[in-house]
């Protein structure tokens, strides 16, 4: 028996301009504008862009929707991909496949994506990271934190995937990133950007990466332990086995996707974290005395230890609370549905505003507070139903999460245990981007006073 449906039953219209509808509240801060929307339509509304319409579904309802069964069966992603797909000329995409495609290449991908992918090798990690912090983070200087972190994160990927430290190719991954999401994933700029030569040389070195990665695999094959496997071997493994899922036309773009998935994210966290802490110093002290705790401790590093960083761990946590760098996610209705009394017709454009919550003080009391301490075993405010969801809800949450946490509180530690910081100016008030992925304004510097250690 086929379902009837209402189709008259449409979420209340947000008011906005003339043309623009609401494209500027959305450019401007698009989680406080869902957050107000939520606030006074409810958690199904419309909103225009230009003369595009999207229905928002927000806040814990959306949240715990998303993260369900049903919604499993009612969203779907490939649409919102297919730019970035058709550039890549790929035949699949982790992001956008759904069902059993999307579960095979996830299980491909896991373990070189979690933070197994650390095991045994944390020291090295803490190598590079010091590597890094001594060669850009120099005493007496004043230091772009956004580029700052982003070098460091792309020297830690390329290290991890590869044993290599890319430098070279920082500016051409950034470059290609921004535009891929601007362009091609979030829609917020022209499509004429793609034909500029700055693009097109950043993506051909992009291009470039991919293929020395495979080469390198080709190179060593056969020479690893099973240990020393990394991502890489995982992807061209599953490529050789299978290339029906794996084939060659995705290599290039499966090398370079942990860039792309994980350079933006980590680096805009760790940015907004720096700026909280050390507007905070009260915090910044207890930060320091954790770090100080662990690494004064000699022996290789172990990982307990990053369990012993409560304040650290909670500072990470009320960063991708405040400013999380996917304030909503983008799907397509997969199924004529019923939701929260609306109608919601197959193939319709979906924002999920599922980092409403995050605002909310239902579950996070003083909401605009950081506040460190509401991820204690006892408060625990993060694990309520629907309450905070950085990384995602449902099948497509962040396959990096283990990974990029474990990275974020290695690499937060070292940076607080070797280096004095300040703001500078030390009255620097924060000042945010929202494209291509929310973060701290590039403008953003800290001064470094010294070393600590
Ligand atoms: C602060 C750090 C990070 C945050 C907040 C974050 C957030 C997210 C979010 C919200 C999604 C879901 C997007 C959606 O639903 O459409 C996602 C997906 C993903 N993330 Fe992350 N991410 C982070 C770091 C990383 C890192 C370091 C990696 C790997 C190097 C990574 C790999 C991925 C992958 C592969 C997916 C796609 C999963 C799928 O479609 O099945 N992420 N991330």
């Amino acid at each position: 028996m086929t379902e009837t449906f209402d189709t008259t039953r449409q979420p209340p219209q947000v008011k906005g301009f003339p043309i623009l509808g609401n494209i500027l509240d959305l450019a401007k801060d698009p989680g406080k504008f869902f957050y107000h929307c939520y606030r006074q339509y409810g958690p199904v509304f419309s909103i225009k862009v230009l003369n595009k319409s999207y229905k928002v579904l927000a806040g814990p309802e959306a949240a715990k929707f998303m993260g369900s069964g049903d919604g499993k069966i009612k969203l779907r992603s490939r649409e919102f991909w297919e730019g970035l797909i058709n550039e890549y000329q790929t035949k699949y995409l982790l992001g956008a496949e759904d069902g059993e495609i999307h579960k095979k290449l996830r299980n491909v991908m896991k373990n070189g994506f979690s933070k197994k992918a650390l095991d045994g090798k944390y020291d090295q990690f803490i190598e590079t990271t010091d590597n890094m912090l001594e060669k850009d983070w120099l005493p007496g200087n004043s230091v772009p934190v956004v580029a700052g972190m982003q070098r460091l994160v792309t020297a830690q990927l390329g290290w991890l995937l590869t044993g290599r430290v890319p430098l070279d190719y920082v500016e051409d991954i950034r470059i290609t990133i921004q535009n891929i999401l601007n362009v091609l994933v979030t829609r917020q700029r022209p499509k004429i950007l793609l034909k500029m030569p700055a693009y097109k040389k950043a993506f051909k070195r992009v291009t470039e990466l991919g293929n020395l990665m495979v080469e390198d695999y080709y190179a060593n094959k056969g020479k690893k332990s099973q240990s020393e496997k990394t991502l890489v071997d995982a992807i061209m493994e599953e490529h050789e086995r299978n290339s029906d899922l794996i084939p060659k036309s995705d290599l290039v773009l499966l090398m370079t996707g942990p860039y792309v998935a994980g350079l933006d994210t980590v680096a805009n966290t760790v940015a907004s974290m720096i700026y909280l802490v050390l507007k905070h110093p009260k915090v910044y002290q207890q930060i320091q005395n954790e770090v100080d705790g662990i690494f004064s401790k000699s022996g290789p590093f172990e990982e307990s230890s990053l369990k012993q960083m409560p304040t650290l761990f909670g500072a990470i946590m009320e960063s991708m609370r405040l400013y999380p760098v996917a304030a909503a996610s983008m799907r397509v209705a997969n199924t004529n549905f019923e939701y929260e009394n609306c109608h919601i017709q197959e193939g319709e454009l979906l924002y999920m505003g599922i980092t409403v919550p995050h605002h909310m003080e239902e579950f996070f009391p003083q909401p605009t507070k950081f506040d460190v301490h509401r991820y204690s075993r006892e408060r625990a405010e993060h694990m309520q139903p629907g309450a905070y969801s950085p990384f995602g809800r449902g099948p497509h949450t962040c396959l990096g999460k283990t990974l990029a946490d474990t990275q974020m509180m290695l690499s937060m530690a070292r940076l607080f245990y070797r280096l004095d910081l300040q703001l500078d100016p030390i009255n620097y008030e924060i000042k945010v981007k929202t494209a291509p992925t929310p973060g701290p304004a590039r403008s953003f510097k800290v001064r470094v006073n010294g070393y600590r250690n």
